[in-house]
């Protein structure tokens, strides 16, 4: 191992694709955006900047006091009259801005126009409680039509939004709203998941217990059973909105005002409430949405994430608002009624842009093809991924029985910190690869570094750093600008770490390798997570696989893999035999996972990554920690028991 490598880098993906001609041709981004980006990058935001609608302009490009950025600061825009008013304004009113479908099968078609005024009403609503200009408001809801409309309207009226992912518990509820002190909190009756009712107002109520800021509850009636309402507290979103006008006047909002919160936790440890401002943030959203995505005024553009993650506030609320989209928002989960359910919504919607996660990709595949083949899925002409690594199988999958072979796809990455998407190809000018993120984007600065903080050379691993400020950054954590520093700053100096663990290519293509905690060392040598596990499922038989290190006294780390099997099926040891080899053969004899264990699935947290820290808790038989990031706790009490049996196997 070369020293100056903080992460070895095992695989070779030798596939190329590059964009088809007929797509590069019509494409929103050309070649040569990469060239002025990078001969004058303030001027090249500002360019950008000055396509949003401003109250007051901007004379002031960045001002730069690391790590603490400024953009456009002297100008002021509100973030809703760009996103609803500048479209009816320029007669596209009656355009669809979101096809709604509810998870039991009810839809509704929203147009700007009548986004525009639902958001006015609540907007006044809320000033009507007496919500002003910088008060925090909660947002815990399921994905229906009132969500966007909730964000909305708080940004009409410059009260940061602070949107609580509906799956959390009333603790997770609890840290966020006093962190914040959020003064209301919006919510729903109840909401649906697979055909079950999920309890949302009594878990607000079980929380609201404990948040002392918090004078007033919005609720909205989705699912209709009675749900317990505090007199003088507690207010139907009807009644709030009833009588109010559908007019009212945007907030002008400097620049660097607070847009929103949002809290993010990882897999471990207290979560930071991570601040995004207004100008630059929407900046940024609405350019990588036209570019990445080469959205065109006749597609209808589906992101299946959920608005409580950072993907559905920069993907399916501002980018594509600001850009005037046609979108899909579905209520529920893939498989309810049945594991077409995605598919069916293509289907119906003639969705042409569809963006989600490796984790639901890898899902679809253990499914199988069936699912997807019932439907006619040629209105398609693009795919994106987020949120982890995609392995070069899955992404395969992915463009051969989603994308018909013929869409290209393109592997975003970004973090909620970084709040825009940050490397990533542009789908008409970068050729792609399997796995790998490609380039930064135009305007965007990375590196790759190793332990002393210095740049590796192509064909190396390190740590991905950003080494300048980008318009959509995070401000700061709240309340909190010695953890920002510590975080984020601190590592390298003058240097935004990221935290995850990337190789870069020969032809300087970025590969994703997981967070640097997943990195494991076995005998010395440095291997990634996802790389061990990208080889499990290139496997025909694996569907999806978590690998992580454990203590070992030979090798100071052993591999440990946990493997779920295509369509279900059980394992055996032949096959557990067979998947070490394959390992082996594929990435080195060093990397073959010493401990396999076959499971249906994976300990998540609800926004699809794999906790890789509770697998290793399970792996080295210690007392679990937090679990409340935790998307389904029954997995976990399976995976103990068989560690168990293993540990005894192995006595
Ligand atoms: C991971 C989601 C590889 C990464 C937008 C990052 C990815 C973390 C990718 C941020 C990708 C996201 N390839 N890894 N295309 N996209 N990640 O804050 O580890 O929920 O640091 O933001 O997800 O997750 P977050």
């Amino acid at each position: 191992m070369k020293t100056a490598e903080a992460i070895e880098a095992l695989s070779n993906e030798q596939r190329r694709f590059p964009p088809p001609p007929e797509f590069a041709a019509q494409a929103n981004a050309q070649p040569g955006i990469y060239e002025e980006a990078e001969r004058d990058v303030e001027s090249f935001w500002a360019g950008w900047a000055r396509k949003l609608e401003w109250i007051k302009p901007f004379t002031r490009v960045l001002e730069w006091n690391e790590p603490f950025a400024k953009w456009f600061a002297d100008g002021q825009l509100n973030a809703t009259a760009n996103c609803l008013d500048r479209h009816v304004k320029a007669g596209l009113g009656n355009r669809v801005a979101y096809n709604w479908e509810g998870e039991p099968g009810d839809r509704r078609t929203i147009t700007y126009q009548q986004l525009l005024e639902e958001v006015c009403r609540l907007a006044n609503g809320l000033r009507a409680l007496g919500v002003r200009k910088g008060d925090r408001v909660a947002i815990y809801m399921p994905m229906i039509p009132e969500l966007p409309i909730a964000m909305l309207a708080c940004a009409r009226i410059g009260a940061p939004h602070s949107v609580i992912f509906g799956g959390f518990s009333p603790d997770s509820i609890v840290d966020r709203v006093n962190d914040s002190e959020c003064v209301a909190l919006i919510t729903t009756d109840q909401g649906w998941r697979r055909g079950n009712k999920i309890p949302l107002k009594d878990n607000c109520d079980a929380a609201m217990a404990s948040t002392p800021s918090i004078k007033h509850c919005i609720v909205v009636k989705r699912v209709g059973d009675p749900v317990e309402m505090r007199e003088g507290r507690d207010l139907w979103w009807d009644d709030v909105v009833k009588g109010q006008s559908a007019q009212c006047e945007p907030e002008p909002m400097n620049a660097e005002d607070l847009l929103y919160l949002l809290y993010t936790s990882g897999t471990t440890a207290k979560p930071k409430g991570i601040k995004h401002t207004t100008g630059g943030y929407l900046t940024e959203v609405t350019m990588t949405h036209k570019l990445v995505f080469d959205l065109k005024n006749d597609d209808v553009y589906w992101c299946a994430a959920d608005i409580g993650w950072v993907t559905g506030h920069s993907y399916i609320v501002y980018g594509p608002l600001c850009n005037g989209a046609t979108s899909v928002i579905y209520e529920g989960t893939p498989d309810f009624p049945e594991r077409d359910r995605l598919w069916s919504i293509v289907e119906r919607y003639k969705v042409s842009i569809l963006y989600t996660a490796p984790t639901a990709i890898r899902t679809f595949m253990r499914w199988g093809t069936e699912y997807p083949e019932r439907h006619d899925l040629s209105s398609l002409r693009l795919l994106g991924s987020v949120g982890e690594p995609i392995n070069p199988e899955a992404w395969m999958w992915y463009r051969q029985h989603i994308g018909g072979g013929r869409c290209p796809i393109v592997d975003t990455w970004w973090q909620t910190e970084t709040g825009a998407i940050m490397i990533s190809p542009l789908p008409g000018v970068t050729t792609t690869l399997p796995g790998s993120a490609t380039r930064p984007l135009p305007g965007t600065f990375a590196d790759v570094v190793n332990d002393q903080g210095e740049s590796v050379p192509p064909g190396g691993g390190g740590y991905l750093v950003l080494t300048r400020p980008w318009p959509g950054m995070l401000r700061g954590i709240w309340g909190d600008d010695q953890r920002y520093r510590d975080t984020y700053w601190s590592r390298f100096p003058h240097k935004y770490l990221a935290g995850d663990g990337c190789r870069r290519d020969l032809d300087g293509n970025y590969w994703f390798m997981g967070r640097i905690d997943d990195v494991m060392n076995v005998s010395g040598h440095r291997i990634s997570t996802t790389e061990v596990e990208s080889a499990l499922v290139e496997h025909p038989q694996v569907a999806e696989a978590a690998v992580v290190g454990r203590l070992d006294e030979l090798t100071g780390q052993a591999i440990c893999a946990f493997v779920c099997l295509r369509g279900g099926a059980a394992g055996s040891n032949v096959l557990a035999d067979e998947l070490r080899a394959h390992v082996g053969a594929r990435l080195g004899k060093f990397t073959t996972p010493k401990y396999l264990t076959f499971t249906h699935e994976l300990p998540k947290t609800r926004s699809g990554k794999i906790m890789r820290r509770l697998l290793r808790d399970i792996a080295e038989g210690r007392i679990l920690g937090d679990t409340t990031t935790l998307a389904d706790s029954a997995v976990v009490h399976e995976l103990q028991e068989r560690a168990k049996l293993e540990a005894t196997k192995e006595e």
